[in-house]
């Protein structure tokens, strides 16, 4: 086992792997038509933290120091992959080049280099060899891939509906390309990330994979709220076409399902708040938890390892989830937009009660009506965040993020053999608390 030096760099041990991913990517997403081009391949253009492909291939890795006999051979063996006959060509019409300053004036705003509009479509996967030295599956880089594909098409829906207008240090997708085509781009990146698992050909990686975007569907659900901004109900492309009797209905509806409405109906304020907790940590689960949690676990069933390394492979994605997203509802308050490089503070503003609003609550039951309007009377957010603050929401929601850690380590030892592979996986997991970004 390597002591420091190459600890310090989690990645090292897979910088191969890391290095091709966005170029792997890239290969699995072209299309004939430009502008899809374009705006699919636009978060994928700057650096994001990459932490779930790093965690697949971190965790493939350790997985790999499992001795091939206590492992289900046939799994581990490759298993051919057809050519993919129908990768979508665009009409002859479509195939002109046009300089990247007629696409739109943002472009050249935003400095966005042309791509090239023909591209082939996904190569084949190679015939599994089992090698030793670096034990990662070539379907395991693949499923990499896969999850760095879903999650971006999620951010690139996120921002849409969080309004926001910057993610990586620049203008967000939806402001770059309007949300149209935003959503767009993002479903076109669920479709092709799908047909990546489909080519797995593991009937069980195909169910949890599927099952993670329905997840975060889910999760985001749980998280909206009744603060139609400006936009929800109308279309940032068409301005000012606005539906009030379906907004007053869909209000209602989502109110239904969320938790402050129990707030004056007889409950008591530990009632109330134990199901705040449950409800919060659910939706969690589902918007940022789930998707770790499948690929980790799908990783294991494509090393071939047994039921029990499986299991403890899915709970260690699902601690170290909870455990990201706590981390990243505790930065909302602390970093700054600049260094976040989206905004911050959003959370509020978007009338959601994250972790250390929930603890500020529990010490101040005053909080209880402002939560249920979501934060929407002026005044109410500073409120909130002076709560949050005094009460030490933050210090509190960190607490909890350090026990979903400890777990999460927990996992990794039960789960896996001592390798530098999970020194690696266990410093990446340490660090998810230090993470300033
Ligand atoms: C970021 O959360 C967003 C997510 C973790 C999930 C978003 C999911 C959807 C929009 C549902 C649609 C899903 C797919 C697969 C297309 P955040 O807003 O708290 O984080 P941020 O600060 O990075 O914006
Ligand atoms: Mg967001
Ligand atoms: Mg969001």
């Amino acid at each position: 086992v390597t002591p420091a030096v190459m600890l310090r760099n989690p990645m090292s041990l897979v910088s191969n792997e890391m290095n091709t991913l966005a170029k792997n990517i890239m290969a699995l997403i072209g299309t004939g038509h430009p502008v899809l081009n374009r705006v699919t391949s636009y978060y994928f253009e700057t650096e994001g933290k990459k932490v779930r492909p790093l965690m697949v291939l971190l965790l493939s890795r350790a997985l790999a120091e499992i001795p091939l006999e206590q492992r289900t051979q046939s799994l581990i063996d490759s298993v051919d992959v057809p050519e993919d006959p129908v990768y979508s060509r665009p009409p002859k019409s479509l195939l002109f080049e046009r300089p990247a300053s007629n696409f739109s004036p943002l472009d050249i705003l935003h400095g966005i280099k042309p791509l090239n509009p023909l591209t082939k479509g996904p190569e084949p996967l190679p015939e599994a060899q089992f090698d030793k030295e670096k034990g990662i599956l070539p379907k395991q880089r693949r499923l990499a891939e896969i999850v760095e594909m879903i999650h971006t098409a999620s951010l690139l829906h996120d921002d849409v509906i969080d309004h926001s207008d910057t993610r990586r240090g620049r203008p967000s997708g939806n402001v770059a390309f309007t949300n149209k085509m935003a959503v767009l781009a993002g479903d076109f990146l669920l479709g092709r990330a799908t047909v990546s698992i489909s080519r797995l050909r593991n009937p069980e990686v195909v169910e949890l994979m599927s099952n993670s975007i329905a997840n975060l569907v889910e999760g985001e659900f749980m998280q909206l709220k009744n603060t139609a901004v400006d936009g929800d109900l109308a279309t940032i492309d068409h301005g000012s076409k606005v539906l009030p009797a379906a907004s007053e209905k869909l209000d209602n509806r989502v109110h239904d399902y969320h938790v402050p409405r129990a707030v004056g109906k007889g409950y008591t304020h530990e009632q109330i708040l134990e199901t705040a907790f449950d409800y919060y940590l659910h939706k969690t689960y589902l918007k940022t938890a789930a998707l770790i949690s499948k690929s980790c676990r799908s990783a294991a069933i494509l090393s071939g390892a047994d039921k029990s390394v499986i299991d403890q492979c899915y709970e260690f994605g699902r601690n170290i989830g909870i455990c990201f997203q706590l981390v990243d509802d505790m930065l909302d308050f602390t970093v700054s937009g600049k260094d976040l490089g989206k905004p911050a503070g959003a959370d509020l503003e978007l009338g959601i009660a994250t972790a250390p609003v929930l603890f500020a609550w529990e010490a101040d039951p005053h909080l209880g009506p402002l939560i249920q309007r979501n934060f929407s009377k002026e005044g109410d957010v500073v409120r909130t965040a002076e709560a949050v603050a005094k009460y030490d929401g933050v210090k509190k929601t960190k607490e909890l993020a350090e026990k979903y850690r400890d777990l999460a380590l927990q996992n990794l030892r039960q789960a896996l053999p001592e390798s530098d592979a999970r020194s690696a996986l266990e410093f990446l997991t340490n660090s998810i608390l230090t993470r300033k970004k």
